[in-house]
This record gives C-alpha cells, structure tokens and sequence, in this order.
C-alpha cells in the first residue's frame, strides 16, 4: 500500500505541567490513529504514555479525545482525516492526566460502587432464574458497555465541573441503575430500596438534561438516552406525581 506522512498534534506532560508537541509521523493504507500513535513510540517518543489493549474496540482502554471529540484510539480510522490535515490527540478532559493520555479513570470505579447491586429473588437459585425474552433482550443492550468511559468523559454535567461530580453518577452508571430497575428478578424493592428514586435522589439523574452527546459517542451504539436515561426521568417522575397517590389524597380530601 502507499504511505504519507501526516501531522500530529499530541499532549505531553503530567499531573503538574504538560502541552502539545508537534511530530510529523508515516502512515499506510488501512491504519487507524493508535497505529500512528505507536508508530511515533516506536520511532521519536520511546516514553509516551497511552493505555490499550485489544487494539480491537472491545477493551475500553484507548479512549482518548481526537481534535476535541472522544473516541477509541484503535477505531478512528486515518482515513477519516484528509493526508495533510493536523491530528491532535489529547488525554480524556474529564479526569485527571497521569501522564500524556493516560488518565486516572477512577472516579468512574467509584461511581460503579456506588450502585446498589442487584438484589437476587428469594428462594430462587442461580440457574432456576426465568426471564422473558423481551426483558432479556432489554438488557443485553446495556451489557454491550466495554466501559470506556467516552460517554462519562463527554456529559457536559462533570466535564467541565468538577463540583458536580459528587452528586452525579454520569450517564454509564445512571444506565446501569436503569438496567437493575427494569430487570423484572432484581427486589430491591424488599430492602426498602426504590431504584427510581434513588437515581434521582442518590445518584444525580436530575442533572441529566438529555444532550445526547453520551449516545453520540458511544462505540457500542447503545442509546443510553433513550433507552435509560428518559425511561428513568419517566419512573422517577410516576413517583413523585403517581396519579393513583394523587387521585387517593384528592378523593380524601373531599
Ligand atoms: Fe463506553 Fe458506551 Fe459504555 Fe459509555 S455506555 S462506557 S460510551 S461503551
Ligand atoms: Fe449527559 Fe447524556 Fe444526559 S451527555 S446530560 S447524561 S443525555
Ligand atoms: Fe481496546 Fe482500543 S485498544 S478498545
């Protein structure tokens, strides 16, 4: 295949200080941007921290944000690009740089501990479970999650506020909230648990003004607005205004 050189634009540098170098770096038919990324290690910059793995989209660690927009390194293919366009390659906004683009993703480890688990029905052993496939299918759409963190890095809510981090899950977690309430097995509800309120209260879903851009830039395609997110505004929403509760206090009243 033919080859070309093209300009990259990339953040080096650690938790104190750190700026963008330019290199100008070779690139052949069919590559995508961590092929480049390791050709410039392996040939001008032997001590440029990046974090992957399956090279394959599958393992959720070379997230990074290209010319601003988050993606999987190993899946934005050059060909994207125009040959003489500058690429710039910069660690995930949204957390802390460790170094160049690795950054510590911890806080979304914490958020996963956060959610409560799932509470298994009684008297009923794993493998004796029964679902509906339907219920089945629902869910096996959040599982696809490689959990590469581009959809809590992208959410306006925490990416440019750090003070709102505490209060709010981010959208990879509110979805895992959202898979345990519609799972129709999961009774939480007998440890006094109300998950639709609790993602609301507990977890910050109120925070969520559905932009999307969590779906945009998910490589799963998973549409965690639409499919989560709204379904769990919906929920949290019948408890508080539940027309029965309504209708019972107006009928009361009276
Ligand atoms: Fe990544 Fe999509 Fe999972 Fe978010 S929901 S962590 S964008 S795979
Ligand atoms: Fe953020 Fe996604 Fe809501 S980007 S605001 S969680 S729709
Ligand atoms: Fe595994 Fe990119 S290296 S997703």
């Amino acid at each position: 295949g033919s080859g070309y050189e093209t300009r990259l634009r990339v953040w080096r540098g650690d938790a104190g200080s750190g700026g963008l170098q330019d290199f100008t770096v070779e690139v052949h038919d069919g590559e995508v941007v961590l092929d480049i990324i390791h050709r410039l290690q392996a040939t001008q910059a032997p001590d440029l921290a990046v974090r992957w793995n399956c090279k394959a989209g599958k393992c959720g660690s070379c997230s990074a944000e290209i010319d601003g927009k988050p993606r999987l390194m190993c899946m934005t293919r050059m060909s994207l690009f125009e040959p003489g366009q500058t690429i710039t390659v910069t660690p995930l906004r949204t957390f802390p740089v460790v170094r160049d683009l690795v950054t510590d993703v911890g806080f979304n480890y914490q958020k996963a501990r956060e959610i409560p688990s799932f509470v298994p029905p009684e008297g009923v052993g794993p493998g004796e479970y029964r679902m509906r496939q339907e219920d089945v299918s629902r869910s096996q759409e959040f599982r696809k999650c490689i959990e590469c963190f581009l959809c809590q890095d992208v959410c306006h809510v925490v990416r440019d506020h750090e003070e709102n981090k505490p209060a709010f899950a981010g959208p990879r977690f509110l979805m895992r909230m959202a898979e345990l309430d519609m799972h129709p097995l999961d009774e939480a509800d007998r440890e006094g648990l109300d998950r639709a309120r609790a993602v609301q209260e507990d977890h910050g879903l109120g925070f969520c003004n559905i932009t999307k851009c969590c779906t945009e830039v998910c490589p799963e395609s998973i549409h965690i607005t639409d499919n989560a997110l709204i379904p769990m505004k919906e929920r949290a929403a019948d408890r508080k205004y539940d027309p029965l509760v309504w209708l019972g206090n107006t009928i009361r009243r009276r």
